[in-house]
């Protein structure tokens, strides 16, 4: 499924091009203060995927990080590679499910990566419910960083997608290298969630209630730096400041628990992103060549 290039402007209730069934509403608030729906700007995704389930060509392979410039690498959780995934994945089992995760990062600065053929070069930041082991369905909100190949110019933008369903983008959140950002997905069935996406640093909050999304497991949480696809395609893995995931956590739908970072999966992207667990509630990613 391609979108047309054209900005789209959807209001209120939306029903989904590609899964009929699939609707979410939206909201937005700006220091507190209601954004009128007219002037809420939900686009499709060009061209319409941007996540992606992880990749696993490469994947579990043992993986020797090597020398980074990483800081103080602790380094308990154990490690697994991936194409495109970067970061923490803590699985839990099908009698216990999550029920939310929450996450916050800085938006990074990203800058073209030397000697990479793939266009355009990008780098996705984002928290999401499954797609590791539970591949039929993904659920995630975070930014991206896209590189014009002609004009060398950074683009910035918010997104949120239940996989298989596209991406969209909330054009009118403005997003800056260095901004915060505070995410968590709130499901309340394998098939409906609330996503709520602030960046603290303007601040806008944005919340959508979704329903009828594909079914999820709800068995990983993930805290991720993805080399994103554009469509079918990988693209580029641009250069980015280092993203450090802060007061990650997921609560489970039963006793109360929540699970943190350690013991999570951590995945590497060889020749691309290194990350490392930090404590029990932080995890970072970084460029690694
Ligand atoms: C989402 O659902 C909650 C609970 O029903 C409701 O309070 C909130 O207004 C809804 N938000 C949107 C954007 O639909
Ligand atoms: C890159 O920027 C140029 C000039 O603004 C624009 O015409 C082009 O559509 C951009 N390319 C992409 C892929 O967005
Ligand atoms: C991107 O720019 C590079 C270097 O100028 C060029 O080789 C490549 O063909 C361009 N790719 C696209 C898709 O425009
Ligand atoms: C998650 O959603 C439930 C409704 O199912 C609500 O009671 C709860 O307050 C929400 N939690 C957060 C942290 O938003």
């Amino acid at each position: 499924m391609k979108f047309l290039s054209t900005a789209i402007s959807l209001l209120g209730l939306i029903s989904q091009p590609i899964l009929a069934e699939f609707t979410f509403t939206s909201s937005a608030k700006h220091n507190g203060v209601p954004v009128p729906q007219s002037e809420i700007r939900l686009e499709p995704f060009e061209p319409g995927t941007l996540g992606h389930i992880r990749s696993r060509s490469v994947d579990d392979a043992d993986i020797n990080i090597g020398a980074t410039t990483l800081r103080r690498v602790k380094r308990t959780n154990p490690t697994a590679t991936s194409n495109n995934w970067c970061g923490s994945v803590r699985t839990t089992t099908s009698t216990n499910q999550i029920k939310l995760i929450h996450g916050s990062f800085q938006h990074p600065t990203c800058t073209k990566r030397p000697g990479v053929t793939q266009y355009p070069q990008a780098a996705a930041a984002w928290i999401g419910i499954d797609g590791d082991s539970w591949t039929s369905a993904l659920l995630q909100a975070g930014t991206v960083c896209k590189i014009n190949n002609s004009t060398g110019i950074v683009e910035n933008e918010v997104w949120w997608q239940w996989v298989p369903s596209g991406a969209y983008t909330v054009a009118n959140i403005p997003v800056f290298a260095g901004d915060w950002f505070d995410i968590t997905l709130n499901t309340t069935s394998s098939t409906t969630a609330s996503i709520t996406i602030a960046n603290t640093n303007r601040g806008y909050t944005y919340t959508i209630n979704a329903s009828q999304g594909a079914t999820l497991a709800r068995v990983d949480a993930d805290w991720v730096v993805e080399r994103p696809y554009y469509g079918t395609s990988l693209a580029g893995f641009a250069q980015f400041t280092q993203v450090w995931f802060q007061n990650a956590y997921a609560t489970l739908t039963s006793g109360g628990t929540s699970l943190g970072i350690t013991g999570a999966k951590q995945y590497q992207i060889p020749g691309g992103c290194a990350s490392s667990d930090w404590d029990n509630t932080r995890l970072y990613a970084a460029v690694a060549s």
